[in-house]
């Protein structure tokens, strides 16, 4: 079976769906480590209650970002993972990172991407007035939040709506969507070609969000 580590920074809630994801069977992979870069990330607390080797790589503890980034690599390389998951990992990753991990190196992020590549996306989202936002699972190359997309979720951005309440509904989604990216990949079924992601399985061209959807 492959083996998957994951990197975080925080509390570790696209962690947490991947763990539960491998638990229920859905996700055919086994979860070598989770990484985080801070001590007080508290999605480590979860992964250890549920007996996942957990590891800190305090980036405090390191000059500048290169030397972080080879601790990081060699910590990783001690598991011997087939794919580096990025859920919540609020570190900047050096090029030379980046490319030693190239096409097995992934990233979530909450937004549709291209658009809101970066942080705050909700709230800039709601201050462009979007009615459709979402997220984004893609390979990780040096220009950040820019690699090849493997599979967005799109949801409606309603009238009501602050930043909390958007944050929930994509939040939902990424937790979808993040396993499915991986068991896709693990299988072998997705195959890059240049900056495009192809899927060997035939695709639905129905689906359609409109928003806002009313009478
Ligand atoms: C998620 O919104 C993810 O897309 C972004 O950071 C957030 C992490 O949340 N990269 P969590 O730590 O997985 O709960």
């Amino acid at each position: 079976m492959k083996s998957i580590v994951i990197l975080i920074s925080g509390r570790g809630s696209n962690m947490e769906a991947l763990l539960d994801a491998v638990a229920s069977g859905s996700l055919p992979v086994r979860v070598a480590a989770v990484l985080a870069n801070r001590l007080d990330a508290a999605g480590l607390k979860v992964a250890a209650a549920r007996s996942v080797a957990t590891r800190v790589v305090d980036h405090g503890q390191y000059a500048d970002r290169e030397t972080f980034d080879a601790a990081l690599a060699e910590t990783i390389d001690g598991y011997a993972p087939d794919l580096i998951v990025l859920a919540g990992f609020m570190r900047v990753l050096s090029d030379g990172f980046v490319r030693r991990f190239a096409g097995r190196l992934i990233n979530i992020h909450p937004s549709l991407l291209p658009s809101f590549q970066g942080l705050h996306t909700h709230r800039r989202a709601l201050a462009e007035g979007v009615r459709v936002h979402g997220c984004t699972v893609h390979f990780v190359t040096p220009a950040l939040d820019h690699g090849p997309i493997i599979v967005q979720a799109a949801v409606p951005v309603l009238d009501g709506d602050d930043e909390d309440s958007l944050a929930a509904r994509v939040l939902a989604q990424e937790h979808a969507i993040y396993p499915l990216a991986i068991r896709w990949l693990v299988e072998g079924r997705l195959r890059l070609t240049g900056n495009r992601v192809e899927f060997d399985a035939a695709q639905d061209a129905a689906g359609v969000l409109v928003s806002p959807l009313a009478q």
